[in-house]
Parts: structure tokens; sequence; C-alpha cells
């Protein structure tokens, strides 16, 4: 029996995303359709004592880091006094937050003063026209204020998620690179997924990581840098000499990270997602509301931790640009994986493929 939070892998979890809302006051082109998003039911929303309740049960469990998302967490009430809670969690080390930035203004000296340690901020365009292109909200001079305030709070460290599409703002690598020579943010390059809306996205937009490197390297070299707080799965690098920043990948597709996989979703609505990818989700929510103890929601959360596959294969079955990418992965071989047997039974493999490209980024928390 699993008594604490390894995987059948043998991966220690101690990282929980937890998505406070699926709603969002943007609407990027590769995460939710411009209308007619059906918005979880209210009563189907964890309360934020009950998303309290299963932190405090995950720390019990070896958790002690916390990733706060959405939708876009800060439009939900309360989420401040939500961040001073989890904060006075004994043995929970870390909280972190993933926004879009945009109400990060008004918020930020809060959230710090709250226990908010560091912040992530999705940004994909320093053009204020392409920012209103791709999150259809013109919106831009509020999240680039939104990164001063979080830098003028103390927030560290300050990451910036840029998704990079071909032909949109793969052009501006360089320009998100530079930023890193005089501010001290560090800005990760990520590969763009298949899932929920992107899988409506063009094939041949997406960017492998080893593609964006290259042309870094033409202007200035990738040096090793000091490490960057919160060992999560981009490998980062200092462009060139006295950079205070640093730039990072995520490259999900083209290098899988799964074996160092440490984290458990918790979605808005109350179920624990094993793995981003899969859809073997645990409901969490009814035994809470059932009058579970805190040794039957233990038991819950170790067994979405057991339900973790061995990866995901988010490469798999794509054509085009997004192929041959999976094909330069070493580990990548997945039909021969399948055919040795190699996954474990609780591995759902390349079949997932279809349903992998109906899911909804913000339902599941970033
Ligand atoms: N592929 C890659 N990244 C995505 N994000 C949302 N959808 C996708 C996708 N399909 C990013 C957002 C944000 C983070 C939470 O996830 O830009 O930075
Ligand atoms: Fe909102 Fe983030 Fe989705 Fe953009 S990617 S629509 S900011 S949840």
């Amino acid at each position: 029996m699993i008594t604490d939070c390894v995987d059948g892998f043998g991966r220690k979890i101690n990282y929980l995303r937890v998505s406070i809302t699926d709603r969002c006051n943007l609407r990027c082109v590769y995460c939710m359709p411009e209308e007619g998003v059906v918005w979880l039911p209210h009563d189907d929303i964890l309360r934020y004592e009950e998303i309290e309740r299963i932190v405090r049960v995950g720390v019990g469990l070896g958790i002690d880091r916390v990733r706060v998302t959405g939708g876009e967490p800060l439009v939900r009430r309360g989420v401040v006094e939500f961040i001073g809670r989890l904060a006075a969690i004994q043995g929970l080390q870390d909280i972190s937050l993933t926004t879009n930035g945009v109400n990060l203004p008004e918020m930020a000296g809060a959230l710090a003063s709250a226990g908010l340690r560091r912040v992530n901020i999705s940004l994909d365009t320093l053009q204020p026209e392409r920012f209103a292109q791709v999150s259809r909200v013109d919106a831009h001079a509020k999240v680039l204020a939104g990164v001063e305030a979080a830098l003028a709070a103390g927030l560290h460290p300050v990451k910036l998620n840029v998704v990079v599409l071909r032909g949109f703002n793969d052009d501006e690598v360089a320009d998100f690179a530079a930023l890193t020579l005089t501010r001290p943010v560090h800005v990760r390059f990520i590969e763009l997924m298949p899932l929920g809306e992107s899988g409506k996205i063009e094939e041949d937009r997406f960017v492998a990581s080893a593609e964006i490197k290259a042309r870094l390297e033409r202007v200035r070299p990738l040096l090793a840098p000091p490490p960057v707080p919160g060992q999560g799965p981009a490998e980062y690098f200092q462009w060139g000499e006295g950079a205070v920043g640093t730039v990072g990948f995520i490259s999900a597709i083209s290098e899988h990270f799964c074996a160092s996989c440490n984290r458990l979703r918790l979605t808005a609505d109350g179920r624990l997602h094993p793995c981003l990818a899969m859809d073997r989700t645990v409901d969490i929510r009814t035994a809470l509301r059932g009058g579970a103890d805190d040794r039957e929601v233990a038991g819950i959360i170790l067994e979405a931790v057991g339900r973790k596959p061995r990866r995901h294969y988010m490469s798999a079955g794509l054509t085009g640009a997004v192929a041959e990418a999976a094909a330069a992965d070493p580990a990548g071989d997945v039909e021969g994986d399948a055919a040795r047997g190699v996954d474990s039974p609780a591995d759902d493999g390349p079949a997932d493929h279809e349903e992998i490209k109906r899911r909804r980024m913000f339902r599941i928390g970033g």
C-alpha cells in the first residue's frame, strides 16, 4: 500500500497545482474559444475551505509546494485571503501563482503580503496589437505593468511564460530574451501542447525548443545560469555574460520530462488529475461533501498519485512539425514501447490521442 506520495514509478509527488476557477478575463486562442464557453456551475466549484483541507491533508502526505492556477486565478473573489490561509499551513514551503498578469498591477502587493512567494506571468508577445490578437483582449499595457508590479512587490523569481507559435511570435524570441539582460526576469519559452483549443491550431505553428535555442545562440551564448528557485521542468540559461535574468525552455513535446514529474493537479470542481494529458481523474469533492474524514481524503489523494502514468504521449500520432520533434526524442519510441509492453497496465498510451485534443487547459489548470 502507498502511504506517502510516491507513485508507481518511484517518483515523489510533492507539488500540487490547484486550479481555483475555470474563468478568465482573456480568451487566448490556444486555450479558450472566443465565445460559448460553458463555465462550471458555481456549486460544483470547491469552496476555499475545501481546497485548504485538501492541501492540509496533502501536506501530511509530503506535498510541500502549491501553485495556484486557473483559468485566471486572480478573477476569483477572495484569492488574496485564500493565499494567506495557505501560507499559514505548516509544512508548506512554497506558494506560487500562475496568472495572465492583467490584475497584478492592483493585486501584486497584497498577494506578496499575504504570503505569496513568486509568480509566473503568461505573456506571449511584447507587441500590443499582437497581444490583442492572441488573447482577444486589449490588455497588454496592464500585463506589462503587472510584471513591474510583481518585481516591485518583491515576488521572486518572476517568470514569464511565452508559448511560441510559428508565424505569430517566433520572431520575438530575441526581444523576449533581451528583457533578461536588464530585468531580473526568467523568460520561459513553452512548446505548444496539442491540448484543447490548440488542437485546432495548425501543427506547423509548433516550434521546438531546439530551434529557439539555436536562434538565440546566433546572437549570444546560452551559459549555465545560477540556479532558479522552483525546480520545475524548465531548462535555464543565462543569455550571455552579465544578463541579470535567465531564459528557460519548457519542452513538453520534444523532450517530455515525465521521468522527473513531481506533480498532481486539482481542478476547480474537485477532481484530482494524475496527468495533464490523460483523463484518469479521481473525484475528491463528493467525498469531502459527504463528510469523509482526513484518512479517507488522504486515501483519495494517494489513489490519484497511484494513477499517474509513466509518461504522456502528446507527441504521438501527430503529423508534420510536431511529429518530427517527437522523432528527435530518443525516448519517444511510443509504438515500440507499446509493442514491447514496456508501460504498466495503468498506462493509457497513445490511444489517448484524440481525447487529449479535447482537453481544456483552463479546466485542468495549465
Ligand atoms: N500549450 C502550451 N502552453 C499552454 N498554456 C495554455 N495552453 C497551452 C498549450 N496548449 C500555458 C499558458 C500559461 C500556462 C499556464 O500554460 O500560456 O502560461
Ligand atoms: Fe486565460 Fe491563461 Fe487560457 Fe489565456 S491561457 S485564456 S490567460 S486561462
